[in-house]
């Protein structure tokens, strides 16, 4: 599964993926990969992925990381700033983009796979439902 986050600078990218995590029963320290690019954290039936590409100068970059292999079918992978690596990227299940709405933030998802789809959907269920 692969999920892109958009927003600007301080959008919420980061917070979501804590929010997640939480969400997955993960309690420890989860810190932004803005300079660590990665940082990965191993459940037992996949390992979750969070990239920041935004100090990525350049896309061919993206090759030399040797992160490409980390998107398989045992992972889920959390990338913030996707532009950064425009067209080298896997395309994504699932598009977050985030933006400021007074002191929250509005998140507006999109489903590009049968299985985005579906994570959309039940994000928006569990929503609605309170
Ligand atoms: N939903 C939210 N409601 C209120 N405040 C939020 C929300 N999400 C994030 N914030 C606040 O916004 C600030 C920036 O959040 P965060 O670091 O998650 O942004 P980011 O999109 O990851 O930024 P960057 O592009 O620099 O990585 C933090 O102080 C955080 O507490
Ligand atoms: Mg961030």
């Amino acid at each position: 599964m692969t999920i892109w986050l958009s927003g600007d600078l301080g959008a919420g990218k980061t917070t979501l993926t804590r929010g997640l995590l939480r969400g997955l029963n993960f309690f420890g320290r989860v810190k932004s990969p803005t300079y660590t690019l990665l940082e990965i954290y191993p459940f037992s039936s996949f390992n979750l992925y969070h990239f920041d590409l935004y100090r990525f100068a350049d896309p061919i970059e993206w090759e030399e990381s040797g992160f490409r292999e980390l998107f398989n079918a045992q992972s889920v992978c959390l990338v913030e700033w996707p532009e950064k690596a425009e067209g080298m990227l896997p395309q994504p299940d699932l598009l977050i983009q985030l933006d400021l709405a007074g002191d929250g933030r509005l998140a507006r998802l999109s489903g590009n796979t049968e299985e985005g789809r579906r994570c959309a959907q039940n994000v928006m269920e569990s929503y609605l439902s309170g």
